[in-house]
């Protein structure tokens, strides 16, 4: 609703700011003024109560004001050119991969140099891991962050990355970056003076002075860490304190009931946008907000907060994507697209990490019907929303997806889950995966899977078995589970060192900063000289690589795999093949799955289902034309083999 005190505050903040707004700034003071009332409405539901509320509203006005009048010409530019686009980042043509700098190339500085590789395989967007200042000892992998604003050393200087943010944006490439919303690290500014025993700072984190409070929370919170940091609180010696760590004990929960946090860090925000990143990566948000006798997590103010923040960057520094890492039960990760008058106004992107898990669910089972079953949420995506859609990460597979889920396909949840921590883990008679359980909790039985996409598809065992026919098979399993994830729609996230089958690197076990977390079995420290057997035909790395460079190609040749809530499943003519549509401006593709080890059979009747039958189908995948056949004959899929098939109609 339009407020006039608020628009002439506006039109005050903007003239002392400088702006002129009938002029070149029109456009920001437009959006600033379409959105002032719904960003005083969320500020105050989060804030109102608060004594200092009021006054750090003015703050965030000037906050937002600045952030626009300090973004370079150029990133104004390339946000013009995005609107114009309208929802640039659903397309097609974007795919990105996951990387840490050190462990890809060194620095950031040598970064620039491997973009050539990067491009020749499809890849044109880069989430690099979190690389800014982090205590080498207690870092999680830099999500304990001690400066939002200096890069750690080991990987170069702010103004490396500046550079490297010019260098993509000339070839029209894109940077995504993570901020670590949640937590910061125990030597972050703040952190050190709250350990001090200034109140001002320790009110910006949980603090106790006894365990009363924190038993309350330990009692209905769940461990997120349990091996390596049992419970949700640390005591702080120094000022005789507990403070909230739900994650490591060197990661403090940040207080955003406390306004002045949730000011500083949308700071931070801001400086990040204004660095050139296309898509933000909020890590952890489920976990915002705290309250009593609940899990902690997914709870409604931790949506506002999110909203708040997209409202704000939205008016400041439109073209900056939001991704919210929000890795939960299925029916919570929807909810971070937004729901009612927010849909679609909260987070562009989300993980599929349902799908993900459900992907290897489907492996180890050779049956696909639990993948089936979850599907009526995941279709539920707002349109103008996309996926992250990826087979691994650098963290763990947890199977999120509900018993209930596992129940309506067939399966009893308890037995499915333990045979599937069997199956990664090797142990499971036939299984040729070599996985490991992440923070198992004996108490609860959860479990969660560690070990890259080659040893967990098999390729390990065979390379040390030397048989030949275990390696293909190894690499079949690779490939289909490479292409669920760039065909189904999203935007496709591939891991770096995955693009070329590495397998598990065990030397975690031995250095201090990572022996407790075996996620970094999967976090390959890259051999320049292995990634050159790319280049030499019939080498695994060649032949896993030109595969992955083929299907990004594909999907970039169509413009219906961009993510225009344009997929549907096919009806299940076999419990061993996923199978999907993806339709555009008349256009169709089946995309076909097998997960099982042996042939499979489907029946012609499929393309005959959606509209006018198909008459002769072209496989993208092979090159092949297939004649579509009788009702009653049927068309075979081979053993962990996928198939693209365009509908065609003539003959
Ligand atoms: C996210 C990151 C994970 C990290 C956690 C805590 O889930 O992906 O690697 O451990 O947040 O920051």
């Amino acid at each position: 609703m339009y407020r006039h005190t608020l628009h002439e505050h506006l039109n005050d903040l903007c003239t002392r700011g400088g702006l002129s707004i009938a002029g070149p700034d029109n456009g920001f003071y437009a959006r600033f003024l379409a959105n002032s009332s719904d960003l005083e409405d969320l500020y105050l539901e989060l804030y109102s109560g608060h004594p200092e509320g009021r006054r750090l509203f003015e703050d965030l006005m000037e906050m937002i004001i600045d952030a626009y009048r300090s973004r370079p010409s150029e990133m104004r530019s390339r946000d013009s050119w995005k609107e114009k686009k309208g929802n640039w980042f659903l397309s097609n043509q974007l795919a990105g991969m996951s990387l840490y700098v050190d462990r890809y190339c060194g620095s950031l500085h040598e970064l620039p140099g491997k973009l050539d590789h990067l491009e020749d395989l499809g890849i044109n967007l880069l989430h690099l891991m979190p690389i800014f200042e982090s205590p080498e000892e207690a870092s999680d992998g830099g999500y304990a962050v001690s400066d939002f604003r200096k890069v750690n050393l080991r990987f170069g200087s702010v103004d490396d990355l500046k550079n490297l943010q010019a260098i993509l944006q000339q070839k029209d490439m894109y940077l995504m970056l993570d901020i670590v919303l949640n937590h910061t690290s125990d030597r972050h500014d703040w952190a050190k003076r709250a350990r001090k025993g200034e109140s001002y700072y320790q009110d910006h984190y949980y603090f106790f002075p006894d365990r009363n409070v924190p038993d309350a929370f330990d009692a209905t919170m769940p461990e997120i860490f349990p091996e390596s940091s049992p419970g949700n609180f640390t005591w702080i010696p120094e000022c005789e304190q507990w403070v909230m760590t739900v994650f490591h004990n060197y990661q403090w929960d940040l207080n955003y009931r406390n306004p002045a946090v949730f000011i500083g860090m949308l700071d931070n925000i801001f400086y990040y946008a204004n660095l050139g990143v296309d898509v933000l990566r909020i890590d952890a948000p489920a976990f915002l907000w705290k309250q009593l006798g609940t899990t902690c997590q997914n709870l409604p103010e931790a949506h506002s907060i999110l909203r708040l923040i997209k409202l704000c960057t939205s008016i400041a520094t439109p073209g900056m994507a939001l991704l919210g890492e929000a890795i939960v039960a299925p029916q919570e990760i929807m909810k971070y697209f937004g729901t009612g008058t927010y849909t679609a106004r909260e987070c562009d992107f989300a993980y599929n990490a349902t799908q993900m898990a459900l992907q290897w669910d489907a492996l180890a089972s050779g049956d696909t019907r639990i993948m089936l079953a979850a599907q009526h949420e995941l279709m539920q995506k707002p349109f103008g929303t996309s996926w992250i859609t990826y087979t691994r990460c650098h963290d763990d597979i947890g199977l999120g997806y509900s018993d209930q889920t596992i129940a309506q396909a067939g399966f009893d949840p308890r037995e499915h889950r333990l045979f599937l921590q069997r199956y990664f883990t090797g142990v499971q008679e036939g299984s040729p995966a070599m996985g490991a359980l992440f923070s198992a909790n004996p108490r609860t039985g959860d479990a969660r899977i560690s070990g890259s996409l080659a040893s967990l598809c098999g390729l390990e065992q065979a390379i040390s078995s030397g048989q030949a026919r275990a390696i293909d098979t190894a690499i079949a399993r690779i490939l289909m589970m490479q292409a669920h994830s760039i065909f189904i729609g999203g935007m496709p996230m591939l891991f770096y060192g995955d693009e070329l089958g590495y397998v598990n690197d065990y030397s975690w076990k031995d250095d201090p900063s990572k022996h407790y977390d075996n996620r970094w079995m999967h976090r390959p420290l890259i051999d320049w000289e292995k990634n050159a057997r790319v280049h030499q035909a019939d080498t695994i790395e060649a032949r896993i690589y030109s595969a992955n460079r083929k299907m990004l190609s594909i999907r970039r040749d169509h413009e219906l795999f961009a993510d225009l809530k344009n997929m549907s499943w096919l009806t299940p003519h076999n419990i061993h093949v996923a199978g999907f549509l993806r339709q555009w401006n008349g256009k169709k593709i089946y995309c076909l799955f097998n997960y099982s080890a042996t042939d499979k059979f489907i029946t012609w009747y499929i393309f005959k289902e959606h509209g006018p039958a198909a008459v002769r189908l072209h496989d993208h995948w092979t090159g092949r034309d297939l004649l579509v056949g009788r009702d009653d004959e049927y068309l075979v899929i081979p053993p962990y083999g996928f198939m693209i098939l365009d509908h065609k109609v003539e003959k």
